[in-house]
């Protein structure tokens, strides 16, 4: 199964309809519409840097048909706890905007940031999904900066996945974060 696949997987089977849902990075709103869809009674809240992202993302929606459980939102992830609180479903697709400007991209820093925030701001049982892109150079390093952090994470609190593939050191992988009952 690929890494976009599982994600999916992970997230489909550990989510409600009424779930609060957060897509830290919209990018061209494929993962924002599999949200909005899988929580028709819930809501979502997507963030982007990019103008260009929202604009994408709003014409997906037009085209498949609009939904009103999503507010999309021109900023960076790392202010996501301005917009909203506790949430259950979140997911980081972690790198720049796929047939857009290649210089854009999350950063290591603002990406803890967020991260940050969003283990404690995750309600019990909720799950983070987190994708990285480690095949280039900032990917690289986030993956590093998130791999130390999660070290240091309660294990009580939280369980942490990993998922990737071992023979190919480039391609991308996915840490899936689920907060217990605690
Ligand atoms: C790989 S794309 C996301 C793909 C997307 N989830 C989809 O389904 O098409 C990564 C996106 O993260 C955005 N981004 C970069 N820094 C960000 C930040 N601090 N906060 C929110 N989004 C950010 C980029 O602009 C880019 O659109």
């Amino acid at each position: 199964m690929n890494i976009l696949d599982f994600s999916k997987y992970i997230i489909k089977n550990n989510c409600r309809e009424d779930n609060i849902c957060i897509d830290f990075t919209m990018g061209n709103g494929y993962d924002s519409l599999f949200l909005s869809i899988l929580v028709p009674k819930g809501f979502v809240y997507s963030f982007d840097i990019q103008k260009q992202a929202i604009e994408n993302t709003k014409k997906l929606f037009l085209e498949k048909g609009m939904y009103n459980n999503i507010k999309f939102i021109e900023d960076g992830h790392e202010n996501f706890d301005k917009y909203v609180k506790n949430f259950n479903i979140g997911i980081y697709n972690l790198g720049y905007l796929p047939k857009g400007n290649k210089n854009i991209t999350t950063k290591k820093e603002t990406t803890i940031e967020s991260i940050k925030k969003s283990i404690y701001l995750l309600e019990k049982k909720g799950i983070i999904c987190i994708t990285i892109y480690r095949g280039h150079g900032e990917g690289f390093l986030e993956g590093i900066e998130i791999e130390k952090f999660i070290k240091n994470i309660s294990k009580e609190k939280y369980e942490i996945y990993r998922y990737e593939n071992i023979k190919n050191d480039i391609t991308p992988y996915v840490i899936i974060i689920k907060r217990n009952r605690l």
